[in-house]
């Protein structure tokens, strides 16, 4: 979809507060961890779980979580491919702000496209980290937590991620995190360890 630029006649307003002054004083740096995969994947459980486990450190951190957007900022918006695609593209951009504000911004979107994802992450050049949940679809059908494949697959939901509307899986993602297998503490742990590593947290 072309971008549409209406805004003209603007210009940047340079605060005295930078995001490293912000970090400074957070005690760790911004960050946007963006979480993608199939419905009923694990990314909100993981987020909210990292995000725990974060504010208990002291950090700043904020999810913004697919159905929760939906509820609000991004209630005009639905299904298609232009609409998830408009859905991403705001997501990225109010991450980029919560990154700018000196939080870790955790997301927890299908974010189906790799495109979308990849502009995203232009958007956040500093400390994005993609963590592909990834998990079998037949296990993401039997957790189903929120009846959507069963209402998918009767026909009452149509676009549905895996079933009549595709995922591109990530190619370089800096995280794959197959839910099948581990055990969310261990999900958890092993993205702290990772902050920790690239020196976002201490
Ligand atoms: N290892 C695991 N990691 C994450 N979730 C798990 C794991 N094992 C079981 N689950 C369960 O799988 C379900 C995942 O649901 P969740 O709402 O987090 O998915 P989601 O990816 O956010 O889906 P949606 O895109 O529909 O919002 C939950 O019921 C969770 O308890
Ligand atoms: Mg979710």
């Amino acid at each position: 979809m072309e971008e549409v630029v209406k805004a003209t006649n603007i210009t940047w307003h340079q605060g005295d507060i930078k995001r490293e002054d912000r970090e400074r004083a957070n005690g760790h740096q911004g960050a946007v961890i963006w979480f993608t995969g199939l419905s009923a994947s694990g990314k909100s459980t993981l987020a909210h779980a990292l995000e725990n486990a974060l504010f208990e450190k002291g950090c700043k951190t904020y999810v913004l979580d697919g159905d929760n957007i939906r509820h609000g900022l991004n209630k005009d918006l639905g299904f298609s491919p232009q609409d998830r695609e408009e859905n991403i593209r705001r997501i990225g951009e109010v991450a980029k702000l919560f990154a700018d504000a000196g939080l870790i911004v955790l997301t927890a979107f299908i974010s189906p496209y790799r495109s979308d994802r990849e502009k995203a992450r232009k958007l956040n050049p500093k400390n994005f980290i993609e963590v592909y949940v990834k998990c079998d679809i037949d296990i993401c059908e039997q957790r189903d937590p929120k009846g959507l494949y069963k209402k998918a697959k009767a026909g009452e939901i149509p676009e549905f991620t895996g079933i009549s509307a595709p995922y591109e899986e990530p190619e370089n993602p800096e995280i794959v995190i197959d839910t099948g297998q581990c055990s969310v503490e261990q999900a958890v742990n092993f993205l702290l360890t990772y902050l920790n590593q690239q020196g976002i947290i201490s």
